[in-house]
């Protein structure tokens, strides 16, 4: 990819010096930004909120602002914690300990917030659940984590298989309760009642605060555990990632059933003390800007796929919001296109941050500073304290521009500590005191790290090496095509041919010469051997929640295969 360089523009940033901090920095001097550094008192929720309620300059600061097409709340500091100690009580007295597990499985509300931070008060494991999953996507989870409680509502209690899950105790209901003769607690009912003062459990750095559920290639979802310890990263990436200051209004667009709802719609924001907006309800662009414009979000982290939508909009549309407000943006999940940063430059005048990170490593370790140049099409580099490599198979570190394993040697404050009852998929992650991503990349010669796909995504085709991202990333430069999803197709003499689904933005309607223009565009402006032998148009590219393409989706529709677990699959 031949796209220019984007500078930094002189700016406040909280890391100015990325190579200097890289080689003074060490995790413990993160330390003195919590309150346990002084007291030896440690939780997460003591640090992202009860201390920011204690305090008389920011206990009536908003700490959440929800907005939701039919419902908008604002909660203070102090209010969310004392809703939060009041739901702690209520887990207390139905004999809620530390370490049990409890499970969210709800729309973003306000009263999912509260419930949540009272579940870490009370020292246990707090299971968020993405609410669009059906019955057999949380039978899987409620059942191998053996939660004791589940926080839901009276629409999705039907995805709930009650029966199938003898260790689930009790099942609290936020909103209206069912009249169905079930043995449901009601929140509202219980929050009333009970007392605003908790007493906090405190609990060990190391003892467990998340489990996150996360699809592999194969078997069923595997319980992602992350413990109090997280927080000294969260901390350190919002400063120099999210970049975050005390008067921001930042908005993270991620529901917290995956791990960036959690790790930076939660825990990095509110440990800053900065006001959070959440936004409930599906999707649009105008709903985007009207949210940016209306909260004047000042730093804004989102996907590529809500990118990709913008863009597919055009400009014109955003031109009719007030976005001056927004002073910073950053992208996670899948490979950002230089397409969208070219546009985004355009469109906001801003550039996008890429950041790379999993479930697994509970926060961003490679990324794209605001200080550092931007080299369209890279993930950028690694954070300090952390250290990245390309290795082989055995664990050995591989040279630069090599294509290999993107590694991450062991050890950093949020990685996960544990597979949930399954000691021998978390050992498999590491090599040679290497935690291996899964994920293909290289690094160039000045450090930069470039994602190549999932390991088990990237074609070979006729003995050559072809990412999909950089085809798929070709071919919405086209103007036809909206998105597109590459995968590699068995063929007896090449290997694999490449097979494009695409599909078209709004003006365009399919012929097979408009199929051939796309294919000369990709062959003409990448390389001849990239260039999709098949292109085939869909009404929409099979993505998960979190909006990655599902390519291994695509593939076994392609091949006629079983589909596996696509309890992840956007609807
Ligand atoms: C992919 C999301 C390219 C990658 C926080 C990784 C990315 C997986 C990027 C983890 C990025 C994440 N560029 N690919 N900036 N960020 N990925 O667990 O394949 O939902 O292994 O965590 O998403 O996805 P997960």
């Amino acid at each position: 990819m031949d796209m220019q360089a984007i500078a930094s523009k002189n700016g406040n940033f909280n890391l100015k010096d990325y190579e200097g901090t890289r080689e003074t920095f060490r995790w413990e001097d993160v330390n003195k930004h919590f309150t346990w550094n002084d007291t030896g008192k440690v939780n997460m929720a003591y640090e992202a909120l009860d201390r920011h309620a204690e305090d008389s300059k920011t206990k009536d600061k908003i700490a959440l602002i929800y907005s939701a097409p039919e419902r908008e709340a604002k909660k203070t500091f102090s209010e969310l914690s004392k809703e939060s100690n009041k739901f702690a009580n209520v887990l207390k007295k139905y004999g809620i300990e530390k370490g049990d597990r409890v499970f969210l499985f709800m729309p973003r509300s306000p009263e999912f917030y509260a419930a949540f931070f009272g579940i870490l008060k009370i020292g246990a494991v707090a299971g968020p659940l993405f609410e669009a999953f059906m019955e057999q996507a949380v039978r899987d989870r409620l059942q191998d984590s053996e939660a004791k409680v589940l926080i839901t509502t009276k629409e999705l209690i039907a995805r709930v298989p009650q029966e199938e899950l003898p260790h689930l105790e009790k099942v609290i209901i936020v909103g209206e309760v069912p009249d169905d003769q079930g043995n449901y607690i009601d929140y509202k009912e219980e929050v009333d009642g009970a007392s605003d003062q908790f007493d906090m459990v405190w609990v060990d750095l190391e003892d467990g605060m998340l489990l996150h559920y996360t699809s592999g290639s194969t078997g069923k979802p595997k319980g992602v555990y992350h413990v109090h310890n997280a927080m000294i990263q969260h901390y350190a990436t919002g400063e120099w990632v999210l970049d975050l200051k005390e008067d921001d209004v930042y908005w993270c667009t991620a529901d917290p059933g995956w791990v960036t709802g959690t790790s930076y719609g939660i825990f990095a924001p509110w440990l800053h003390g900065v006001t959070n907006v959440i936004r409930g309800g599906r999707f649009t662009p105008d709903d985007w800007y009207h949210t940016l414009e209306k909260y004047q979000v000042s730093v804004w982290y989102t996907a590529p796929t809500a990118l990709r939508m913008l863009v597919s909009h055009g400009e014109e549309k955003l031109r009719s919001y007030d976005l001056t407000a927004l002073r910073h943006l950053m992208s996670v999940g899948e490979p950002l296109n230089p397409e969208v940063i070219t546009w985004g430059l355009a469109a906001f005048n801003l550039r996008i941050h890429d950041t790379w990170w999993m479930t697994e490593t509970g926060a961003q370790l490679i990324v794209n500073l605001p200080a550092l140049e931007i080299r369209p099409g890279s993930m950028g580099k690694p954070i300090p304290g952390i250290e990245a490599a390309i290795v082989d198979n055995e664990g050995n570190e591989l040279p630069p521009n090599q294509m290999g394993n993107l590694a991450i040697k062991e050890g950093w404050p949020a990685m996960m500590r544990q597979i949930w009852n399954n000691p021998s998929k978390y050992e498999s992650y590491f090599i040679n005191g290497w935690y291996v991503s899964g994920d293909s990349a290289y690094r160039d010669e000045d450090g930069y790290f470039w994602f190549q796909g999932r390991l088990d995504d990237v074609i070979n085709t006729s003995g050559e090496r072809v990412g999909p991202f950089e085809v798929e990333s070709k071919l919405i430069e086209h103007p036809a095509v909206a998105e597109a999803g590459v995968i590699g197709k068995p063929h007896p003499e090449r290997g694999e041919i490449i097979k494009a689904f695409i599909t078209l933005n709004d003006k365009y309607t399919e012929t097979p010469e408009l199929l051939e223009e796309i294919r000369v565009f990709v062959k003409t402006g990448l390389s001849a051997h990239a260039a999709p032998r098949e292109i085939e148009v869909k009404d929409s590219i099979p993505k998960t929640r979190s909006g990655k393409i599902m390519r291994r989706l695509l593939k076994s529709w392609e091949l006629g295969l079983p589909t596996g677990d696509t309890s992840t699959l956007e609807e």
